[in-house]
């Protein structure tokens, strides 16, 4: 198809399609599927979270996946730059998922942080007598609940420091040396070690009945709104949708590449990955209930923070081989953490070699230094725990939604790109998205629009 004017600069490229969908599965296989999809689905009606989820993956989640890439891959450029081309007007929309982005990236890191320090405890099991009061008392050094202190504590900051180092050499290597290259070697080892892991979930006691209870439906849940809400939250986080970063990530591509074969592969993917991981942290649950003599029902501490840091030690501390168990469940959170962080600050860096003709490696350093300083500040202290909740919230349930809106409304609406980059799709995929596809995109920007202000009344 013709191309755009003022699109002919110079580009990176990967070095092919596979780099291009290791890369993206990169991306949307992270914390998000380890961390935080086995607790939202058990909050939000266990098996019955499925019907949301799936709906909210073939609703949503490829549809827009389609639309960020044949924006990034169209209009070749980061957030900004691509949104600028669709519109003058729109360039701020890009910035916003940018902001997005710097906001991620600066706790994921944390996060990473601390699995790096527990994939070191394991070899020990340093947190096995008291698992919650290790990791609030001995690790974090939290004080009295309620208190609020500054102090930083090194076996928090050592880590952290550590992660972003690697992270802004990886990135200062560049999107072929450095970001490909990672993914390249991180998902297929990422992919083995939680399958060992997950078969040995499997094959520990009460194993069938935790996985029971993630599958077992509660329908009068569906009922629930915010049920639908987390649905198309995790849909979007897990996929790193409207973030700018797929769209970012495409604009990497060759101008001759197929779109929407791969879209499907990177979604399908990182599904996969996730109900995989809801399996494997299920069964290790039924076995905890298992020792406990209770139900998984009636286990507490199953989200976010506590599941990973308080409730899987618990677990490790009791089995077999826990060591081992250990270290690679903490291993993999680090490897999948690593290639979603790199994405996201790929983007941030992306948008400021575009907007202000930086070199590649410059900004990625800069991207690198002033984010590592930020979230130090931020998060190396112990007030981390208390934001890291709040900046879920506020970025990844509401702040996406609200960029997911606006990039449809400034391309499809205001702009009036519908047929454009439908055409575009068609011209270079094998797979050719009809006006099917447009209307969906149309129909799930209002339904999100609504979630949109139903998730706000809630928060405000
Ligand atoms: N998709 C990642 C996960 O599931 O953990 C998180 C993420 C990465 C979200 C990159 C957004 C993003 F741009």
């Amino acid at each position: 198809p013709a191309t755009p004017p003022g699109t002919h600069e110079k580009r990176e490229h990967w070095s092919g399609q596979t780099a291009f969908i290791l890369a993206a599965i990169g991306s949307a296989v992270g914390l998000g599927n380890i961390w935080r999809f086995p607790g939202q689905a058990y909050e939000n009606g266990g098996g019955a979270f499925m019907i949301p989820y799936v709906i909210a993956l073939l609703t949503a989640g490829i549809p827009i996946l389609f639309l960020e890439n044949a924006i990034g891959h169209r209009f070749r450029g980061s957030a900004p730059l691509a949104m600028r081309r669709v519109a003058r007007r729109a360039e701020g929309v890009g910035w916003f998922h940018v902001a997005i982005c710097f906001v991620i990236g600066l706790y994921y890191t944390v996060i990473i942080g601390w699995a790096v320090s527990y994939f070191f405890f394991s070899f020990n099991l340093d947190y096995a007598e008291d698992p919650a009061t290790f990791f609030a008392r001995d690790f974090l050094q939290l004080g009295e609940p309620g208190t609020v202190s500054l102090t930083f504590v090194p076996s928090v900051l050592i880590p952290l420091v550590a992660v972003w180092v690697v992270t802004i050499v990886i990135l200062a290597l560049g999107l072929h040396n450095g970001v490909e290259r990672l993914n390249v070697v991180g998902i297929p080892l990422l992919v083995v070690t939680f399958g060992i892991l997950v078969v040995r979930a499997l094959m520990l006691d009460g194993a069938a009945e935790g996985v029971e209870a993630l599958f077992t439906p509660d329908f009068s849940a569906l009922r629930d709104p915010q049920v639908w809400i987390a649905a198309y939250g995790q849909v979007f986080f897990s996929l790193s949708l409207a973030y700018g970063v797929m769209l970012t990530y495409a604009s990497y591509r060759r101008r001759r590449s197929n779109i929407t074969a791969p879209g499907l592969v990177v979604a399908f993917g990182n599904s996969s990955f996730e109900i995989l991981a809801g399996v494997g942290v299920f069964a290790t649950l039924g076995f905890l209930a298992h020792q406990q003599g209770i139900a998984v029902a009636d286990l507490e501490g199953l989200t976010g923070v506590q599941l990973s840091f308080i409730t899987f030690p618990t677990v490790i501390a009791q089995m077999p081989g826990g060591q081992i168990f250990g270290a690679l469940f903490f291993g993999s959170l680090v490897v999948a953490g690593l290639t979603s962080l790199i994405s996201v600050l790929q983007a941030v860096s992306s948008a400021l070699q575009d907007k202000f003709g930086w070199h590649p490696r410059g900004s990625a350093v800069a991207v690198g230094i002033v984010s590592a300083v930020l979230s130090v500040i931020g998060f190396g202290t112990t007030t981390g725990l208390f934001l890291l909740d709040v900046v879920d919230q506020w970025s990844n349930q509401l702040g996406i939604v609200a960029g997911a809106v606006a990039m449809i409304a400034a391309s499809l609406w205001f702009a009036g790109r519908s047929s454009e980059l439908q055409r575009h799709l068609a011209a270079v995929s094998t797979l050719r998205p009809g006006r099917g596809w447009l209307i969906l995109v149309n129909v799930v920007a209002l339904l999100l629009l609504s979630m949109f202000v139903q998730k706000t009344t809630t928060l405000i």
